[in-house]
């Protein structure tokens, strides 16, 4: 499935200092040890759902689909061709559900599919939707031969004010072998508990 490619970036951060930091902050600032995660993501065809779980199961923390109310078509080309719109007028779909508590999270987990080298635009709509300033964000995709492509660099221009750490992309044809994948990036951005 890789009719549309796009060139990869990662770029890299000190997660675990960026991690510990947030925790400490949210600690000091709320007088909490609350510290929760969320684990927040969008899945065209289910790949990234996987990744997704297999984040949640190890963090725990809540988990949220990222639903758009018109849901994309199910023909590849189609969905393609409506991304491709969508991201060349920068269009923000409307979304289905809201996280209620979104300021009881230290760290968000935003996950989805690379499309077009970048997020997709539902995905654009839920991070202008809340206010993550000073909120550590950890983005996963999953991609089929893009990587994460420009998307961490996309994410850090929608949420300016928030620490980005570095991203996780797994191909889509290996999402239910990456445990090992998942748990080396949630080591590597210091969030395994
Ligand atoms: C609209 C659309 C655009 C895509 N664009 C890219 C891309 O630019 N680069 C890439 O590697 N894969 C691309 N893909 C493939 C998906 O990223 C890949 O299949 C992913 O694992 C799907 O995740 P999901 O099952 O969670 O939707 C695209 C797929 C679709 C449907």
């Amino acid at each position: 499935m890789n009719k549309v490619s796009a060139p990869s970036a990662s770029p890299r951060k000190d997660g675990k200092k960026e991690v510990a930091k947030a925790m400490a902050a949210r600690d000091n600032t709320s007088g909490t040890k609350e510290n929760k995660i969320l684990v927040a993501y969008f899945s065209h065809s289910g790949n990234t759902r996987v990744i997704a779980q297999q984040i949640h199961a190890s963090l725990g923390g809540d988990l949220f689909e990222i639903v758009p109310v018109d849901s994309y078509p199910r023909d590849y080309d189609a969905a393609v061709e409506q991304a491709r719109k969508e991201l060349s007028t920068a269009y923000k779909p409307k979304l289905k559900s809201k996280v209620q508590n979104m300021k009881s999270h230290t760290v968000v987990c935003v996950g989805y599919p690379c499309w077009w080298g970048t997020i997709p635009r539902p995905v654009a709509t839920f991070l202008s939707e809340y206010d993550f300033s000073g909120e550590t964000i950890a983005p996963f995709c999953t991609h089929e031969g893009s990587g994460l492509g420009r998307s961490v660099t996309d994410i850090r221009a929608l949420c300016p004010h928030s620490t980005v750490l570095n991203g996780l992309a797994v191909r889509g044809g290996h999402v239910k072998k990456a445990q090992n994948e998942v748990y080396g990036w949630l080591r590597e951005i210091g969030l395994e508990k």
